[in-house]
């Protein structure tokens, strides 16, 4: 099948590269002209395990290409994936205005039929938005179809996660649109569900809204643990092995971040007070995420005296592992309060150092590996557990710092043994 991408980005980009190992030709289409040349040169704009190889093999066979003409991108395929970015708007809610303008000219350029997938996080009803723009605008008799097809894609696990999905979800108006699309992912053999575009569009929001809701839970869990004595990781453990449960995002930490749980969340919020039902709960959520930064904060200060002046080694910009994406992470938010502080900083990380670098400038100092971030440091927070920060020398850490203090944003580490070492240790609702 012949299949155009609107939208270049961490999902355009796989989505694309994964389209084409499945034997369709795919056209990556993105007005980004810098990002385009990239792809175009042989590299990938983006870090993502397993991507940059993918896309060399499919743009080598002919299957995956790059443009930034979107008219183009219209007339070449039969489907055509919208997955452009629906960034926050200061009230919460998505800035569809991207999605309107690539409506606007699939309307004008489309000459045949044409299934117009939006693949964006985006709020219940938009699908409706996008059908109304094409028969407003469109320029000729050509039939189309709109159909909701949302990701579930995990940033480090993006490809893994388009192979091998727990489930498809498909929202379509039309059996001609549900057919084709059963066509694209036969290959994947996956369970589909099929459902309106309403319905794709909620299971979206709330899929999301459900595993932040989770995260939440279990970092209001560990601040009762602080209070009490009780451990968090044995009491994720202990809840976590009831199957209904289950283990996983029940790690407490500093809390989620990305381009995903926090955009997601305002926006359903946001919706659900449009639609007169206000989701409070989510409201909650949000406020608890707000607060395990809050709290982080608070613990570094309680073990430092004072802020100004001292010098504090972060290890970790990404808001989580195997990944350069720096949106919304935790890291980044507490580095600016440190800073409004008056603290000096000093950072590591793998992946997300140059992005990183648009963000903060030279407000911190670059370092180029973990021993050296920690050299001459009042304290030491682990913000993001990549395994690089796994395995520490904490011996070589003891004689390097000025003050042996250490602040585990993502419990780790084990408080006992960094103790009978002489460190000051404090973890997020760790005994
Ligand atoms: C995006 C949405 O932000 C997310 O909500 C949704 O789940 C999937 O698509 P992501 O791929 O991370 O996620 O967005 P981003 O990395 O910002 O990529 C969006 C791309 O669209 C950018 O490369 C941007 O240049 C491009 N774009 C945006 C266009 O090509 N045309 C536009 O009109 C707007
Ligand atoms: C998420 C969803 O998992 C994915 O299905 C959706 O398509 C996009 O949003 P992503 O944002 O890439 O994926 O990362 P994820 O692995 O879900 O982690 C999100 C945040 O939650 C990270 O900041 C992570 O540190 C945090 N997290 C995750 C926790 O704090 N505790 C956990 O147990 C799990």
């Amino acid at each position: 099948m012949k299949v155009s991408i609107i939208g270049a980005g961490y999902v355009g980009l796989v989505t694309g590269a994964c389209l084409a190992e499945l034997g369709n030709e795919v056209l990556c289409v993105d007005r980004n002209v810098s990002k385009i040349e990239i792809l175009n040169s042989g590299s990938v704009p983006i870090y993502e395990p397993g991507l940059e190889e993918l896309i060399q093999k499919n743009s080598g066979k002919k299957r995956l290409s790059f443009t930034v003409s979107i008219e183009e991108g219209v007339r070449f395929a039969d489907v055509i994936f919208i997955c452009v970015g629906t960034p926050p708007r200061d009230d919460g809610s998505a800035d569809l205005t991207a999605i309107e303008e690539v409506s606007d000219i699939i309307a004008e350029c489309m000459d045949s039929y044409k299934l117009v997938v939006e693949k964006s996080t985006v709020p219940v009803e938009t699908g409706e938005w996008v059908k109304k723009t094409i028969e407003k605008f469109k320029r000729n008799s050509a039939e189309f179809d709109i159909a909701s097809n949302p990701e579930f894609l995990r940033e480090g696990s993006a490809i893994e996660d388009f192979m091998n999905p727990d489930r498809i979800v498909i929202g379509v108006e039309s059996l001609k649109a549900e057919t084709i699309l059963r066509e694209l992912y036969r290959p994947l053999d996956a369970k589909i569900v099929v459902t309106n575009t309403k319905g794709a569009e909620i299971i979206k929001h709330s899929a999301n809204s459900f595993l932040a809701m989770k995260i939440s839970f279990i970092n209001a869990l560990s601040n009762i643990c602080e209070k009490t004595g009780a451990d968090i990781n044995e009491v994720a453990e202990g809840i976590g092995l009831d199957k209904r449960i289950n283990p996983y995002f029940l790690k407490a930490g500093i809390g989620f971040g990305g381009s995903c749980f926090p955009k997601d969340v305002k926006a359903f919020i946001h919706i659900c007070e449009k639609l007169g039902y206000p989701f409070n709960l989510l409201k909650e959520v949000e406020k608890i995420n707000e607060y395990q930064k809050e709290n982080a904060f608070i613990k570094l200060r309680e073990m430092l005296w004072n802020i100004p002046g001292k010098i504090i080694a972060v290890w970790g910009l990404a808001f989580k592992p195997n990944t350069d994406d720096i949106r919304s992470s935790p890291s980044i938010d507490i580095i600016k309060k440190l800073l409004k502080e008056g603290a000096k900083i000093k950072v590591f990380d793998p992946a997300a150092m140059e992005k990183a670098k648009e963000e903060l400038g030279d407000s911190v100092i670059y370092c180029n590996d973990t021993y050296t971030s920690a050299t001459g440091s009042d304290c030491i927070v682990l913000m993001t557990e990549w395994n690089e920060f796994k395995e520490i020398d904490w011996n070589r850490i003891k004689k390097i710092v000025r003050q042996p203090v250490v602040l585990d944003g993502r419990n780790i580490y084990d408080p006992v043994k960094l103790k009978n070492m002489g460190f000051e240790y404090r973890g997020m609702g760790r005994r």
